[in-house]
C-alpha cells in the first residue's frame, strides 16, 4: 500500500479538527508524560480536572521527584489503577537524575513505560518517527485497511505496528500519532460511527464492504 494520501489526508484532518485539550499546549515533555499515563485507563474528560491539579502539585520533574509517596497517592487518589501513580513517581526519581531521554528505546527502560507510552512520548515531545498502537489506533487501523487479524497475538500487532510507524515516517510523528487517537475517539468509534465526518471515508475497505461493525475482530475470552 501507498501511504502517502492517507498520510497527507489524515495530517489535514487532525489539523483543522483537534481539540484543544491541556497536554496539546505545549510539548514539555513532563506534561505529555503525566498525560499519557492518566489516559491509559482513564476518558479525556475525566483526565482534565486531574491533569490540571496536578500539575499545580507538582509543577516539575523534579517536584514530583521529591515529593513524599503520600502526596503523589492523594493527588491520584480517584483516578483508580495506582500502580500508574506508583511507577509514575519511580520513573520521576530516575529522570531527575538523569534528564528527559528523547528515544522510545531508551524511555521503554523506565518504569512505567511500556511500548505505547515511550512512542507517545517520543513522538509527541521529541518528534521521534515512531507509531503508537492502542486500542483506538487498533480500531482505526484495522478498519481503513480491512484487516480481519488477531491484534491480541504478536503477529497481528506486529502487522498493525508497521503500518502506524510506516504513517509516521512519512511526516510529523506527532501529528499522526495524535491524529489517529483522535479519530479513534472521535470520529471512528466502537460504537455510533460517523462515516460521514472522516477523512479516509472514500477509500476505507471496511466501510465499502460492510465490516465495520465486525472489525477489528472481537478478542475470544
Ligand atoms: N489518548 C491517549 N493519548 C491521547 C492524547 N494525546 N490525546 C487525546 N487522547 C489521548
Amino acid at each position: 500500500h501507498d501511504y502517502k494520501t492517507d498520510h497527507k489526508q489524515l495530517t489535514q484532518w487532525y489539523n483543522k479538527n483537534k481539540r484543544s485539550l491541556p497536554w496539546r499546549e505545549n510539548k514539555n515533555p513532563y506534561r505529555i508524560w503525566l498525560s499519557e499515563v492518566m489516559l491509559q485507563q482513564t476518558t479525556v474528560v475525566a483526565v482534565i480536572p486531574y491533569f490540571e491539579k496536578f500539575l499545580q502539585k507538582f509543577p516539575t520533574v523534579q517536584d514530583l521527584a521529591n515529593a513524599p509517596e503520600a502526596d503523589v497517592m492523594e493527588a491520584w487518589a480517584g483516578l483508580g489503577y495506582y500502580s500508574r501513580a506508583r511507577n509514575l513517581h519511580k520513573a520521576a526519581k530516575a529522570l531527575a537524575a538523569g534528564g528527559f531521554p528523547k528515544t522510545a528505546a531508551e524511555l521503554l527502560e523506565l518504569p512505567g513505560f511500556g511500548p505505547y507510552t515511550s512512542r507517545a512520548v517520543a513522538s509527541i515531545a521529541f518528534g521521534e518517527k515512531v507509531g503508537v498502537l492502542d486500542g483506538n489506533v487498533i480500531r482505526v487501523l484495522s478498519r481503513r485497511y480491512g484487516l480481519k487479524l488477531e491484534w491480541w497475538n504478536g503477529k497481528g500487532r506486529d502487522h498493525l505496528q508497521k503500518i502506524s510507524d510506516e504513517l509516521s515516517l512519512l511526516g510529523q510523528a506527532d501529528v499522526v500519532n495524535q491524529g489517529l487517537m483522535e479519530l479513534g475517539a472521535t470520529v471512528c468509534t466502537p460504537q455510533k460511527v460517523m462515516c460521514m465526518l472522516c477523512p479516509w471515508a472514500a477509500t476505507c475497505v471496511s466501510r465499502e464492504k460492510n465490516l465495520v461493525e465486525k472489525l477489528p475482530l472481537k478478542k475470544p475470552r
